[in-house]
C-alpha cells in the first residue's frame, strides 16, 4: 500500500470513527439527571405567535400527531401565519415530499385563534411572540391566567433572562425554555433550557416531546446565548476580526468550506440578511464595555445598504435572479480601507489559522460552558453543533474535534491567541487543567 492510500484510509477511519461519536452522542443526549421524574401527559399544544417560528412550531407538532391552536394578537399576524403554514405544505406536496391526505390530516391539527385563553384546553403553551421582554412577562401572566393547572409553559426566547419570564408568574416550576432553530419544521436541534425553578418532570416532558417531534434535544442552563449561540458568538466574532486583520470573506469561506462546512459564514450572513439583529445591536452599542475589541463591520454594510443577497450584495454580490455569491472589488475596497481606519496592518492569514481560530474560540468557551454546568457534557456541545449550526458531522463536533488534536496542542493555540489578541481568548481554566493533565473533554 502506497503511502497516499495509507492517508486515504486513515481519514476514512477518522470520519467514520467521527460520525460514530455524533450517532452515539445524540443517544446520550437523551439522558438528563431528573431523578425518577415521568413526562407529564402531552395531549393538546398552543403556540402563541403565528410568525417564522410559531409557524413552524405548530407544524412540527401537528406532525407529531399533537392538535394544537395557534394564537396570535393581530389577525393579519394570523392570517399571514396559517396562510404561511398552507404554503409550506402546499411546496411539500407539489415537490413529492408530502402526501395531499397527510397534508390535509396535519392542517386539520391545526387551529387559528385571537384570543389567548383558548390556551385552557393545552397541556403544553410554547410562546413565540416578539423578543421583547416585557412583552414576553405580559403573556406570561396571561398564560399563569388561563393555562389549565399543571400545564407546561415553554418560551421560545433565544436569548432573554427565562428566570426573568417565570417570575411573573404564579408557577415558575412549570416555566421552561423551548428553543427551536428556524425552519422549526425541519431543524432537528431544540435545546431545552432548564431555567432557576424548572421542576424536573417539566424538563422530562419537553425533552420526550422534542423526541415525538422528531427532534434531538439538549438540555442546557440559562446562559447568554444557551449554548449554540454562545458558540456561535466565538464563532461569528473571529471569522470578522479575520476579515479586519486581512482576510477577505471569500477567503474565509473558502478555509471554513475546506474544513467541511457546507457554507462559509459570510455566504450565510449574506443568506439571512446582514440587517438580522441590527437594531438589538445598535441599542447595546451604546453601553457595552470599551476594554475589549468589538467587530462592527456588519453594522456599516447593512448601512450601506449591503444586505445582502435581498439587496443583491452584502459580503458578495450577486446576479440578478441568482444566489451564487461573487466577489466584488467595491466591497473589498471598503474592507481594506476600514482596517486602516481601525489602525490594522493588513497581512496574508493562512486557512489553517483562519480554521483555528474560527474552532478554537468555540472550544475555549466549550470548556467555559462545562466548567459551569451549562451544558451536561461535551458530546451536548457536539450535538448542538452539528444538528444546529452546521459544523461538519465527519468531525465529530468541536468538542470531540478538539480531543482528537490534543487538549494540550489546542491549549497552546489558545494562549498564544491570547497573548496576541487579548480579552476573547482568555483560555478557559478546564481547557487549562484538562491540557496539563493530558484529559480528554469526553472523560469528563
Ligand atoms: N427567527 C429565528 O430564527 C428564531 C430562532 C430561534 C428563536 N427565535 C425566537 O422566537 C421568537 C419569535 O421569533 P420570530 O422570528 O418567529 O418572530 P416573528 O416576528 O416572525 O413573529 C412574532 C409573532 O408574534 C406575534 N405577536 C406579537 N405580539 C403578540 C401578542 N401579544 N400575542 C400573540 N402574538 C403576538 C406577531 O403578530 C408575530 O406574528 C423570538 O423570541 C425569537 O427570538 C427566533
Amino acid at each position: 500500500m502506497n503511502a497516499a492510500n495509507e492517508l486515504n484510509q486513515h481519514e476514512a477511519a477518522a470520519r467514520e470513527a467521527a460520525l460514530a461519536h455524533v450517532k452515539a452522542a445524540e443517544q446520550a443526549a437523551a439522558q438528563i439527571p431528573v431523578g425518577n421524574a415521568m413526562p407529564r401527559h402531552i395531549a393538546h399544544a398552543a403556540v402563541i405567535g403565528a410568525g417564522t417560528m410559531g409557524g413552524g412550531i405548530a407544524m412540527a407538532l401537528a406532525a407529531a400527531g399533537i392538535p394544537v391552536t395557534l394564537i396570535d394578537a393581530s389577525d393579519e399576524g394570523l392570517t399571514r401565519g396559517l396562510a404561511r403554514i398552507r404554503d409550506n405544505y402546499e411546496s411539500s406536496v407539489k415537490r413529492g415530499k408530502l402526501d395531499a391526505a397527510v397534508r390535509d390530516e396535519r392542517l386539520a391539527r391545526i387551529a387559528g385563534s385571537l384570543a389567548i385563553a383558548d390556551v385552557r384546553h393545552a397541556d403544553i403553551v410554547i410562546e413565540a411572540v416578539f423578543e421583547d421582554l416585557e412583552l414576553k412577562q405580559r403573556i406570561f401572566r396571561e398564560l399563569d391566567a388561563h393555562a389549565k393547572p399543571g400545564a407546561v409553559l415553554a418560551t421560545n426566547t433565544s436569548g432573554l433572562d427565562i428566570d426573568a419570564i417565570a417570575a411573573v408568574t404564579q408557577r415558575p416550576a412549570d416555566v421552561v425554555g423551548a428553543h427551536f432553530f428556524s425552519p422549526a419544521h425541519v431543524m432537528r436541534l431544540l435545546e431545552v433550557v432548564r431555567a432557576a425553578q424548572t421542576a424536573d418532570d417539566v424538563i422530562a416532558t419537553l425533552m420526550d416531546l422534542g423526541r415525538r417531534m422528531g427532534k434531538v434535544s439538549v438540555l442546557a442552563r440559562i446562559y447568554p446565548g444557551f449554548i449554540g449561540n454562545a458558540l456561535f458568538r466565538n464563532y461569528n466574532r473571529e471569522a470578522h476580526f479575520l476579515v479586519e486583520d486581512g482576510a477577505l470573506p471569500h477567503e474565509v469561506d473558502a478555509a471554513l468550506k475546506d474544513f467541511g462546512y457546507a457554507m462559509g459564514i459570510f455566504a450565510v450572513h449574506d443568506m439571512a440578511g446582514n440587517d438580522v439583529g441590527y437594531q438589538t445591536r445598535k441599542a447595546q452599542m451604546a453601553t457595552r464595555p470599551t476594554d475589549r475589541r468589538w467587530n462592527d463591520l456588519i453594522m456599516k454594510l447593512v448601512e450601506l445598504g449591503r444586505l445582502g443577497q435581498k439587496s443583491g450584495k452584502g459580503w458578495y454580490r450577486y446576479e440578478p435572479g441568482s444566489r451564487e455569491p461573487l466577489r466584488d472589488a467595491e466591497l473589498e475596497r471598503f474592507i481594506v480601507e476600514e482596517s486602516a481606519r481601525l489602525g490594522i496592518a493588513r497581512r496574508r492569514i493562512s486557512p489553517e489559522e483562519i480554521v483555528k481560530r474560527c474552532v478554537y474560540g468555540m472550544i475555549n468557551e466549550g470548556a467555559k460552558l462545562l466548567e459551569q454546568g451549562v451544558a451536561l457534557r461535551a458530546s451536548d456541545i457536539d450535538v448542538v453543533y452539528v444538528t444546529g449550526y452546521g459544523f461538519p458531522a465527519h468531525r465529530g463536533g468541536p468538542m470531540y474535534y478538539a480531543d482528537q488534536i490534543g487538549l494540550a496542542n489546542v491549549y497552546r493555540d489558545v494562549k498564544r491567541l491570547y497573548d496576541d489578541y487579548g480579552y476573547w481568548w482568555k483560555p478557559a481554566p478546564l481547557l487549562e487543567q484538562l491540557a496539563a493533565t493530558n484529559g480528554r473533554f469526553a472523560d469528563l
